[in-house]
Formats: structure tokens, C-alpha cells, sequence
């Protein structure tokens, strides 16, 4: 038998003056998404940011649904149109603020698990690792190199392949 530890580094910067003028704005993309969430049942409203290989921006932000499963979180309605509107052109980072009309500041919420295959895919395929910039209603804010850290043992298109 062999044991072996699966890590990963997260950066962690206290507000949003610490990150570099690229990755601000990028979070500002995704905090105006944010007001575009439709939330009425959860009242949980998230917003995405990607920035493209070509500059380009891509917003996402919840879309909720009285039938529940039939609604889709920002980091998806982000990633499919980035799929849509720019096939082929890698994304370099995806920014997620993600927060309560109730309790504002909230930590920090990670992709769930849907959401981190969905952006595992295009990481895969792109063969370059997306970055994560994560923030709840205000700093702090988490970074994750690569969606791979956040889903260890992802299931890939190689694992199809005998
Ligand atoms: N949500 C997201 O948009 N992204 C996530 O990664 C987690 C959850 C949304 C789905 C639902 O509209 C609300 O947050 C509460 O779960």
C-alpha cells in the first residue's frame, strides 16, 4: 500500500487593492454580473467574470427557476456562452463574487462541484490551467491556480479512453 497527499496552494489577499489592476477589474466585471443574478429563491446571488486569451470579457450571473434543478449557476451560464460566442480561444481566469443580500460579507464561495467539471472541461481542453479569483461580498479574496486544485482525480475525456 502506498499513501499519497494531494495539495494545493491558495493565495489569499485581503481586499481588493492588493491584487494586481487586470484582476480588479476583472472582479468588477463580475460584481456588476452579480446584479443580474435572478436569485428570488435562494436570494444567494453570484456573478462571473472570465477573462479571455483575447482580451475579451464574458459575464455570467445565476439564473434560478421555480422548477429548481432547471436553474443554472453563473461560473455555467459564464463558461457555455465563453464556449458559444468564443469557441477555441483559452480562458486565463474566471472571477466568482458570490454573496447574500442578507449576510453581505460572506467568505469566499468556491465553485460547487457541477460547476468545477463544467470548468475542468474547458481547462482540459485548452491544455493551460484557468485561474479563480474568488470573493464573497467583499475581500478577502481567494486565488486558485488552476480548477484541477479545487477537483483532484477529475474525471476527464481521458478517462473515457481505455
Ligand atoms: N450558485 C452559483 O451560481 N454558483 C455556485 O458555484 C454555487 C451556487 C447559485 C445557484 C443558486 O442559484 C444559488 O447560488 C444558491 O445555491
Amino acid at each position: 500500500m502506498k499513501s499519497k497527499t494531494l495539495s494545493f496552494q491558495l493565495s489569499i489577499f485581503e481586499s481588493l487593492a492588493e491584487l494586481p489592476k487586470a484582476e480588479q477589474e476583472l472582479i468588477n466585471h463580475a460584481l456588476k454580473a452579480r446584479e443580474n443574478a435572478y436569485a428570488p429563491y435562494s436570494d444567494f446571488k453570484v456573478g462571473a467574470a472570465i477573462l479571455l486569451e483575447n482580451n475579451q470579457v464574458v459575464i455570467g450571473s445565476n439564473q434560478e427557476n421555480a422548477s429548481y434543478p432547471s436553474g443554472l449557476c453563473a461560473e455555467r451560464v459564464a463558461v457555455f456562452q465563453a464556449g458559444a460566442k468564443y469557441p477555441g480561444i483559452p480562458i486565463l481566469k474566471i472571477a466568482i463574487v458570490a454573496s447574500s443580500d442578507k449576510t453581505p460579507n460572506r467568505k469566499p464561495a468556491a465553485p460547487c462541484g457541477n460547476c468545477r467539471q463544467s470548468i475542468f472541461e474547458y481547462e482540459n481542453r485548452q491544455e493551460k490551467p484557468i485561474e479563480l479569483l474568488l470573493m464573497g461580498g467583499e475581500g478577502p479574496i481567494y486565488k486558485c491556480h488552476s480548477v484541477k486544485d479545487i477537483l483532484p482525480l477529475a474525471f476527464g475525456s481521458d478517462s473515457l479512453e481505455q
